[in-house]
Formats: C-alpha cells, sequence, structure tokens
C-alpha cells in the first residue's frame, strides 16, 4: 500500500506517525510544498490554481493508491478542486469540530488553525453543522508553523513566542471557558509540548491525525493496490533547502531519503 502524503511543510508528519502506528506495512511517499509556504497565508485562489496541477503530476510521478491532503488549509480550500483533477481516492484534513463539541462539559472550544483555514466557509459550516451548540472561538496563528517548521529543523523554541501566539485565543469574550482546542494545522501537534506548556489554563487538545489514518486505511482495503516502489521511502521536497536536522527528523518518520526538488 503506497500512499502520497502532501503538506505545505513538515506539518504532515504528525499525520504520517499515526499512518504508522495504525498500518506497519505502509510505504508513504511525502511531499513537501517548501517553496509556497506557509499557505495560511495565501488566497483561496492561488491555492486552487496550484494546488490540483502540483498534485497531479506528484502522482502521476510516484504511482500512489491513494493521496492523503495532511493539510487542513489545502483540504479547507482546494479539495474538490483537487479531486477533480485526479483519478485516484484523495483523503483531506478537516478540523476536529466534531468531537470537540461533544466532548466540552463547558460548552466553549476553540479552533486553532492557520488565518487561511479559520476564515474559511468550510469551517462554518463544520461548526453550524457539529458544532452541538457550542461557542466556538476562532482563532488563526500563522506564528506557530513557523515555529513548528523551526523546531523540526534543530531550531530552539521559546516558549514564550507560543504563548504569544495563543494568548489571544483565550483573551476573547468567555475564552477562560474554553476547555477543548482542536488543532486545525497539522503543524500543531508537532508543538503539543510546548502547547501545553504555553497555555494559561487546562484545555484539551484534539488533532485529526488519527481519524485520517483510520480514514487512509479503510480506503486502502477496498482497493486493489499497486506494487510499491524499488527505492526507499522518500521525502522530497519542493524548493527545499540542505538541512541536515530536517533530513534527520524525516528519517526518523521513516523516510530513509529526502530528496530537494
Ligand atoms: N500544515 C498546514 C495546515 O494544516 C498549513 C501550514 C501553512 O503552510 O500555513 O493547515
Amino acid at each position: 500500500m503506497h500512499v502520497l502524503v502532501f503538506d505545505s511543510g513538515v506539518g504532515g508528519l504528525s499525520v504520517v506517525a499515526e499512518m504508522r502506528k495504525l498500518m506497519s506495512d505502509i510505504y508513504i511517499t511525502y511531499v513537501a510544498d517548501d517553496a509556497f509556504r506557509p499557505y495560511g497565508e495565501k488566497t483561496e485562489t492561488q491555492l486552487k490554481e496550484r494546488l490540483p496541477g502540483l498534485l497531479k503530476i506528484m502522482a502521476l510521478a510516484v504511482n500512489p493508491d491513494v493521496v492523503v491532503i495532511a493539510c487542513n488549509t489545502a483540504s479547507t480550500t482546494a479539495l474538490a478542486e483537487i479531486r477533480a483533477a485526479l483519478d485516484i481516492p484523495v483523503i483531506g484534513v478537516v478540523p476536529a469540530v466534531k468531537p470537540a463539541a461533544q466532548m466540552s462539559k463547558t460548552k466553549t472550544i476553540a479552533v486553532l488553525g492557520t488565518p487561511g483555514t479559520v476564515k474559511r466557509k468550510y469551517v462554518d459550516k463544520l461548526i453550524a453543522d457539529f458544532g452541538n451548540g457550542c461557542q466556538v472561538v476562532l482563532h488563526g496563528s500563522i506564528g506557530l508553523v513557523d515555529l513548528a517548521e523551526r523546531k523540526l529543523s534543530g531550531q530552539d523554541i521559546n516558549i514564550d513566542d507560543i504563548h504569544v501566539e495563543i494568548k489571544p485565543m483565550f483573551l476573547v469574550e468567555q475564552g477562560e471557558k474554553i476547555d477543548v482546542v482542536v488543532l486545525a494545522c497539522t503543524h500543531f501537534p508537532l508543538l503539543m509540548k510546548q502547547l501545553k506548556e504555553a497555555a494559561p489554563q487546562q484545555v484539551r487538545w484534539i488533532d485529526s491525525g488519527a481519524a485520517i489514518a483510520r480514514r487512509t486505511a479503510s480506503v486502502l482495503n477496498k482497493q486493489t493496490l499497486n506494487k510499491v516502489p524499488d527505492y526507499p521511502q522518500t521525502a522530497l521536497l519542493i524548493g527545499g533547502q540542505e538541512n541536515v536536522t530536517r533530513v534527520k527528523v524525516f528519517a526518523k518518520f521513516g523516510f530513509a531519503k529526502t530528496v530537494i526538488l
């Protein structure tokens, strides 16, 4: 079973980790669009113009069974267009509003995503359909994307910087009642330890990684699978830069080779 996992950077690795836990024999090709990150600051038009063609080329090049868009910003903006461009199943990442809203005792949750994701109509609809009567605080941060990238490139992360990014989310009216936070960007689970430390109050942090892994397994189960490549599992970094720590991080997540395109 060969899955192409796509993100703007290292965020999709939080999904890869869940996939490897669930499917020990999975073969993954990882594609990071380093050249165009951060997606959270791009317009809907920019993402809709870039992503279908890019994913089509990558899928033709590596011939996976399934494509997983391990990026909330891309999924909430251009999933339909990407699906239309490909003739294999495409799985997207949806902010976990439904489980979070069911879990909240105070009926107050937050959705922490990129500035792009929290503006999308897609998220408004999720809240309308699955918000379970909760008050929902929407908070966008692009700084956390950069901090996750820096952490996985071996740079020190200052907890005060994380605090600055999330503090406003708890300062809105009723913010002190937030008891569940949806991590609506795949980069953010990579900062779990730091987020817990920086949060001014005790909350549960929910991400979609495990759910996406389960969905991928079920889609793969229903398919006739292609032969997996006879080269090692590879991370393809579009326009990325040589960075020894990053290469080691990709190796830790199961990618024996890192190639810069
Ligand atoms: N990891 C991506 C997401 O889930 C986007 C990060 C970015 O490039 O802004 O939204």
